[in-house]
């Protein structure tokens, strides 16, 4: 069985499935946290595999970066491959003064500077939110391993590289927490089919006071961020 971005056989796939951007990051999740994973697919080198941990099977797949990548990877797991269950593991840039280096945010809702939640709704704008079931997992789960957690509104957008001047203030007067890449698009595509997602995110960078983490912070925020997410839909 092929999609135009999956090379895997029918079943290949767990139905949950943590997705980060980078592809390296899902063979180093794969190798360092499953039992016996097997790369499943490896088109445009999107790594996939499946494992299990601590006994249930499950799967890690990377996106690549930004709403329309995540979006065929997260529609064709669902469509074709049975997934129903999507979580991003991802960074953030922090967009509110209390958040910290290394800190997690819970992506409650996901606004956006993208048009892709317009053009599936009619030209109507869409709150962007993530599945209950997931998130409610998922800020359990960071409080059973102490771990403080920020539950509340990203910003999903299209740029990287902003020519917005003022879109940082913007954003944090309306209680953005942080700017990401996925989460907006990966919330209707999983919405629209009938699955659950969810995003948690590392504060990798803050956008008000400049600070940037390490790649050694990186390291240690990821595998903090995984025994969160693992540990919710355990
Ligand atoms: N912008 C967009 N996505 C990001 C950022 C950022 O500053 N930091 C981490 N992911």
């Amino acid at each position: 069985m092929t999609t135009p971005h999956i090379e895997a056989p029918a079943g290949a796939f767990a139905e949950t499935v943590l997705m980060p951007g980078d592809p390296l990051r899902a063979r180093y999740i794969a190798e360092r946290f499953l039992t016996d994973p097997e790369q499943v697919t490896a088109v445009r080198n999107m790594y996939g595999y499946t494992g299990s941990w601590r006994g249930q099977r499950l799967s890690v797949m990377g996106s690549g970066m930004g709403i329309p990548s995540c979006s065929i990877y997260a529609s064709e797991l669902i469509d074709h491959y049975g997934v129903k269950r999507i979580v991003r593991i991802g960074t953030c840039g922090a967009t509110v003064a209390d958040l910290n280096l290394g800190d997690l945010v819970l992506a409650l809702g996901a606004s956006t500077d993208s048009n892709v939640n317009r053009t599936r709704f009619g030209g109507y704008d869409l709150a962007a939110i993530a599945a209950w079931p997931l998130a409610r997992s998922l800020a359990e789960a960071a409080e059973q391993l102490h771990r403080p957690i920020r539950v509340g509104n990203v910003f999903s957008t299209d740029l990287f590289y902003s020519p917005q001047a003022d879109l940082i203030p913007m954003l944090s007067r309306a209680g953005i927490l942080g700017i990401e890449m996925e989460a907006a698009g990966l919330y209707t595509a999983a919405a629209e089919r009938g699955a659950q997602a969810a995003a948690l995110l590392t504060v990798s960078d803050h956008l008000i006071s400049g600070a940037r983490m390490s790649s050694d912070e990186r390291q240690r925020g990821l595998d903090q961020m995984i025994e969160v997410a693992l540990t919710a839909i355990a």
